[in-house]
Parts: C-alpha cells; sequence; structure tokens
C-alpha cells in the first residue's frame, strides 16, 4: 500500500468536497448540512453510518482480515466569523466561517476513507472515521464519547491543519501539547446612583476594574514561573451611560493550565480575589467556574505510531521537529486522550493569516500529506 499514492488520487476529490463544505460552514451542534454531506459521501462508499445526537457521525471500515479496531477524527463545526477572503468557495453563510480549517479536516477524513475502502482487504481490523462536532465550542468530543464513538476503539489520532506552518510538515510529540481550558462569570453587585453624587451608591465598574488587574496577580505572584497559566478577561460589561454609576457588573474570562493540579486550585484563587476584592469596594462577587477541555496529552506508544507514519508521508522527514512548543489553545481532542492511547498531529499549511482570522486561507497541496498521513497511521496502528 502507498499512502502517498492513494492520496495522491483522492487529492481533487478532497479539494472539491472541501469548497462544499467551506460554502457551508456550521456552528458547534448545528451541522446538519454538514452531517448530511459527510453521511451521503460516506454511503456512496458503501459504508454504514452512525448519527450522534443532536450532529456529527461515525462510520467503520471493516478490514479484509481480522484485527483490533483503531479510530481517525476530524472535527466539522466552523466558527461565528465573517469570511473576507475573497475566495471564489467563500462562506455562503453571513457571520459563519470556516477560520480554523476543520472544513480540510472532514474533507481530508473523507478522502482518506475512499482511499481506506479501496484497500479494505489488506487492513488487518476496522477503522473508524469519527465525524465530530461542537469542538470550538469544545463540548462535541464529550457528547460523542458518551454515545459510544470510543467503544472498542484501541488507539486515535487526529490532526489539525496549521496556517504559516510551512507546508506539508508534519509534527507531533509525545507529553502534554495543549492546554486544558476552562472558563468563569464574575458578577460584580454594588449600587447604582447619580454619576454626580457617588457617595450615595457603590460602585461596581470600579470595583470590577480592580478585580480584572488583580487577576493578573494571580499568574504572576502566585504561580511558578516556568508553570504556564494564563487568565484572561475577555469580557466585561457595566453599567447603562456615562453619568450613571454602575449598580452591576459582569465579567466573563477563560483559564489555561497544563498542570492537572493548578487547574484544580485556579477557581479557588480567582475566587478569593474576586470577592476580596469586591468587598474592598464595598461591592459583593460571586463567581461560575466551569472545568471546560482536559489537557491534550500525546501517549508515548500512539505518538510513535504517528511520528513512524510522518516520517513516511512527508517530503523531508529531517524537516520534523523532535520537540513542539505547548501551546496555550486547547483542543477537544483531549477529551479522547483520556479514554484511548491518542495521539494529535499538526499539519502545516501555510498562508500569513492565522487560524481564526476572517482572512485565514489554507494551501491545499498540504492536503495530500494530510491524507497520506491518515492513511498511513491507520494501516500502521493497525499492524503495530
Ligand atoms: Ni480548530
Amino acid at each position: 500500500m502507498d499512502s502517498k499514492q492513494l492520496a495522491a488520487s483522492v487529492q481533487g476529490y478532497v479539494v472539491e468536497t472541501r469548497h462544499r463544505l467551506h460554502e457551508h460552514p456550521e456552528l458547534g451542534f448545528h451541522e446538519t448540512w454538514t452531517t448530511d454531506l459527510i453521511a451521503a459521501e460516506l454511503e456512496k462508499l458503501g459504508l454504514t453510518v452512525t448519527r450522534f445526537d443532536p450532529t456529527g457521525l461515525m462510520a467503520d471500515i471493516k478490514g479484509g482480515k481480522p484485527g483490533r479496531m483503531i479510530a481517525l477524527r476530524a472535527d466539522i463545526d466552523a466558527l461565528p466569523v465573517t469570511e473576507h477572503t475573497g475566495l471564489p468557495f467563500a462562506s455562503k453563510i453571513d457571520g459563519t466561517m470556516h477560520a480554523c480549517g476543520h472544513d480540510t479536516h472532514t474533507a481530508m477524513l473523507l478522502g482518506a476513507a475512499r482511499a481506506l475502502v479501496s484497500v479494505r482487504d489488506e487492513l488487518p481490523g476496522t477503522v473508524r472515521l469519527i465525524f465530530q462536532p461542537a469542538e470550538e465550542i469544545v463540548k462535541g468530543a464529550k457528547r460523542v464519547v458518551a454515545q459510544g464513538a470510543l467503544e472498542g476503539v484501541s488507539m486515535i489520532f487526529g490532526q489539525h491543519i496549521a496556517a504559516m506552518m510551512p507546508v506539508g510538515m508534519m509534527a507531533t510529540a509525545p507529553g502534554p501539547s495543549a492546554a486544558a481550558s476552562d472558563q468563569f462569570v464574575i458578577r460584580v453587585h454594588g449600587k447604582g446612583c447619580h454619576g454626580a453624587m457617588p457617595q450615595t451608591g457603590v460602585d461596581a465598574t470600579l470595583a470590577a476594574a480592580n478585580i480584572v488587574t488583580a487577576l493578573q496577580s494571580v499568574v504572576s505572584r502566585e504561580i511558578a514561573p516556568a508553570e504556564p497559566a494564563v487568565i484572561t478577561v475577555g469580557k466585561l460589561v457595566s453599567g447603562t451611560a456615562g453619568n450613571i454609576v454602575s449598580g452591576e457588573a459582569e465579567m466573563a474570562g477563560t483559564v489555561r493550565t497544563f498542570n492537572r493540579e493548578l487547574r484544580q486550585q485556579m477557581p479557588h484563587s480567582i475566587e478569593r480575589v474576586a470577592k476580596e476584592i469586591a468587598a474592598a469596594y464595598r461591592c459583593t462577587a460571586e463567581m461560575e467556574y466551569e472545568f471546560s477541555v482536559d489537557v491534550l496529552v500525546n501517549d508515548p506508544a500512539a505518538t510513535a505510531v504517528a511520528l513512524g507514519a510522518i516520517r513516511k508521508v512527508v517530503a523531508d522527514p529531517a524537516s520534523i521537529p523532535t520537540s513542539l512548543p505547548k501551546q496555550m489553545g486547547a483542543e477537544d481532542f483531549a477529551e479522547y486522550t483520556s479514554c484511548a492511547p491518542a495521539a494529535f498531529a499538526m499539519l502545516g499549511a501555510g498562508g500569513s493569516y492565522p487560524q481564526h482570522s476572517d482572512h485565514f486561507c489554507v494551501d491545499e497541496s498540504a492536503f495530500q500529506t494530510g491524507v497520506a498521513f491518515l492513511i498511513q497511521v491507520a494501516a500502521d496502528a493497525l499492524s503495530a
């Protein structure tokens, strides 16, 4: 089996399918058109599709020889971004865009499915294709795992296209690679009054502004400098007019960590700062905290299989980095890494705009490497 040749044979199909997906982006748990398209493409290959509730699906390619089951995962959702790429296949859905490249992941997995079906007699075992919804809101993986997506799966692999990384370059490394991502909302309660007579009220804006500032000291003063952590308050809403002291403020933020113990400690530190700073300004504060995505930990054995496959499919194996910088962005694939040995790889796609930009675009020649990787890693994991 020649994975590069197989990938080349489906490249036209992958590009064309990607354009169809790109034109019709859908947000997490609303990917009904996308799910129907994927189902139709898989059914054309003679595969039986199992749909997830509410969106997404999986299908198994049973090989001609007995063996275990491994899984390949692609995410299928888009972002609330208005596209400004000017591409002929730009989004036709107002305010929604495939700005993270999940359309490319879906198209590449469909291409790999087509290729794997053509060589299924050679496969010792089963390849499960998982098309996961709602990665961007980091809820999809949990949902499909709860619906049995990983039952019987002995190893799982995924990949993410990476803007601004050299085209066709691939990378993965064992150990933690993407941060845990959790979120909080803090509500500050004061007492509204006339802006000219602040002494008659309690200013929630002032307290909230000081909470935002003080939260940064959690990372800089309570956490070891070598331990990566981020607290970002991305939203702060308070008041109704310039001449009214605001009685209520609300902020929302995200917390990123790699260390599981530190992850558990964060809500306590944030709540303490919020409540005590609020009290200093005669306000009260309350916090809601939600643990969203765990750390993505690449399993050493699965990563070894993935690296072996990468070496076979990239143009220049010497370009494969020996380690990867930890990145604070979360990836819902993390959910699988605590269920089965898993490895997640990055695929360089060039371009000069970052992921989530309204100008995000990729070099489509990268798909050939990505598809070859999926085919190769499936075959290697089954025969490992
Ligand atoms: Ni993404």
